[in-house]
């Protein structure tokens, strides 16, 4: 049998923690077999005894508020365990740096499921080129088309010819975290909430290998890492940063799969008629069309429990967000793929606009939804994803001159990366909506299912009984 997720080896050493592809021949397994092969991942009693040493100290430091210039905020106060560690709260962006008052510039995103993102990539997706590394970066400036009109999953819907689907998917960006792919693994991409001065506020890795140096826990790295750990600077950061990947690796509250979607995919639950209804809406590619860029199958590239994400780039066109401080500045866009916080597409203007698809498991109890936070409801979301193109006036704002400002979140000259080829975007202004009502209330009554804690409900259940 081969490899199922590639972790690293006892000794921890490893720089990176990267998430090998499932062979293709265990493809061919049924779900269930599957299922005995993938690490435990459901809650366990006590998640903490089965953490590796290294795992363990990463939790300490996840919700330590010390590591922050304020020394009020950690990890834990974006991430909240409480809420599948997205925001605890319906703020759009959450504050921090030294006084706790200076606002973010995005929707915090949950920690969730991260374990099968694929590294940043610009070219075609595994399913067809499985460990090839990613084309060069001059494929990216050479990319001609708008991209986010070029979703390769509707070019083959189309039964369009291989050369169309091979030249859309040339240009597929993918992968990476953070809602624009900037950083390939969770150490990476640690540094940055810990050096952001809307974040935790460190000013230096200096300054943050100081408070770790006084952190209660400071025996543990000198345990794990050596007696001077400390004096070698750039490996104590190294270690500590491996560490908070560690934790978010090994703990099964970041991957429970234990939600009712979960249970029936196992043969253990079945869908009430209205879930089962939105799941059908979900899936049918002339209504809902999200199970094509919201994964909910299991897929070539060997993910068996779907994470409701194809971890592609897209362009939605999300209305502005005033409630955002950053944007009281006329001339400030949050561009995604292409800036302002990444800086190497920043001149492939196909990119602008582009941001990571996100995973809808758990999303039912989330407060802000889209990368920056605009929409407060499964509902909002859903209307505008059916009435962004039929009933524009009612998502963007007119001008003086009367007209509207459609997509106004974007500049001018890239709102035509906007996604305007994939149903429900497809329809055109006066159009019948392609979900009503009740078409939407099924849709979200199945994403309810996809929050965790179902088993967990059930078994606790039983036990009240007992
Ligand atoms: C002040 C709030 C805040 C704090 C504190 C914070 N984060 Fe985040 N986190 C965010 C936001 C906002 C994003 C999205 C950033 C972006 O897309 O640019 C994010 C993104 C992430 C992601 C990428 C998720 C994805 O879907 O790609 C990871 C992983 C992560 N944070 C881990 C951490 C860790 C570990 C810490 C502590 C060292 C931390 N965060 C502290 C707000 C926070
Ligand atoms: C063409 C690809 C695509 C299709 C089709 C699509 N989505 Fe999305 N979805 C995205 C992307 C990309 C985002 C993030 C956009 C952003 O933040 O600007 C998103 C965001 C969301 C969010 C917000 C999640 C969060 O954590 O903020 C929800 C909920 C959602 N989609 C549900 C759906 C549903 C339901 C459908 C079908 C009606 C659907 N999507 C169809 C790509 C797609």
């Amino acid at each position: 049998m081969k490899r199922v997720l590639q972790i690293e080896p006892t000794a921890f050493r490893g720089r990176s923690i990267r998430f090998a592809v499932l062979s293709c021949a265990m493809l061919a397994m049924p779900l269930a077999v599957a299922e005995t092969v993938l690490p435990a991942n459901g809650p366990s009693a006590e998640p903490v005894a089965e953490l590796s040493a290294v795992a363990q100290l990463g939790r300490k430091m996840f919700f330590d508020p010390s590591l922050s210039g304020s020394g009020q905020l950690s990890c834990a106060s974006c991430h909240s365990p409480a809420h599948a560690y997205g925001p605890p709260n319906d703020l759009v962006v959450q504050l921090g740096g030294p006084d706790l008052k200076r606002p973010g510039v995005r929707a915090v995103p949950s920690l969730r499921y991260l374990e099968h993102a694929p590294n940043f990539s610009i070219g075609p997706s595994p399913e067809t080129a499985d460990n090839d590394p990613p084309p060069p970066d001059d494929t990216a400036q050479a990319a001609a088309a708008p991209v986010g009109q070029t979703k390769v999953a509707s070019v083959a819907k189309a039964d369009a010819n291989k050369a169309a689907l091979a030249a859309a998917e040339a240009n597929v960006p993918r992968g990476g975290l953070d809602w624009d792919g900037r950083a390939n693994t969770l150490q990476l991409q640690a540094l940055g909430p810990l050096l952001d001065p809307n974040e935790m506020d460190n000013h230096s890795a200096d300054e943050l290998l100081e408070r770790l140096e006084h952190a209660a826990y400071a025996d543990d790295l000198k345990k794990l890492f050596g007696a001077n750990v400390f004096k070698q600077r750039e490996l104590a950061l190294d270690e500590a940063l491996f560490a908070l990947a560690r934790f978010q690796t090994e703990d099964p509250s970041f991957h429970p799969y234990d939600s009712k979607y979960d249970a029936v995919l196992a043969g253990k639950a079945t869908l009430s008629e209205a879930e089962a209804r939105g799941l059908k809406l979900f899936d049918d590619p002339k209504k809902g069309n999200c199970s094509s860029c919201h994964i909910d199958r299991a897929t070539l590239d060997g993910v068996f429990r779907p994470v409701f994400t194809d971890f592609q780039f897209e362009a939605l066109g999300a209305p502005r967000n005033r409630d955002i401080p950053a944007n009281g500045d006329p001339r400030h866009y949050d561009l995604g793929l292409c800036g302002p916080q990444r800086t190497d597409y920043a001149t492939s203007t196909a990119y602008c606009g582009l941001f990571k698809t996100p995973t809808l498991r758990n999303t039912a109890t989330r407060k802000v939804f889209f990368h920056n936070g605009v929409f407060h409801s499964l509902q909002q979301v859903m209307h505008f994803y059916v009435e962004r193109e039929t009933e524009p006036a009612k998502w963007y704002p007119q001008r003086a001159d009367g007209t509207l400002d459609r997509y106004n979140d974007l500049p001018a000259e890239v709102r035509g990366n906007v996604d305007v080829v994939d149903a429900p975007f497809d329809g055109k202004p006066g159009d019948p909506l392609a979900l009503n009502e009740a078409e939407i209330a099924d849709i979200i009554t199945f994403l309810n299912t996809l929050t965790d804690g179902y088993q967990s409900e059930q078994s606790s259940a039983s036990t009240a009984a007992h």
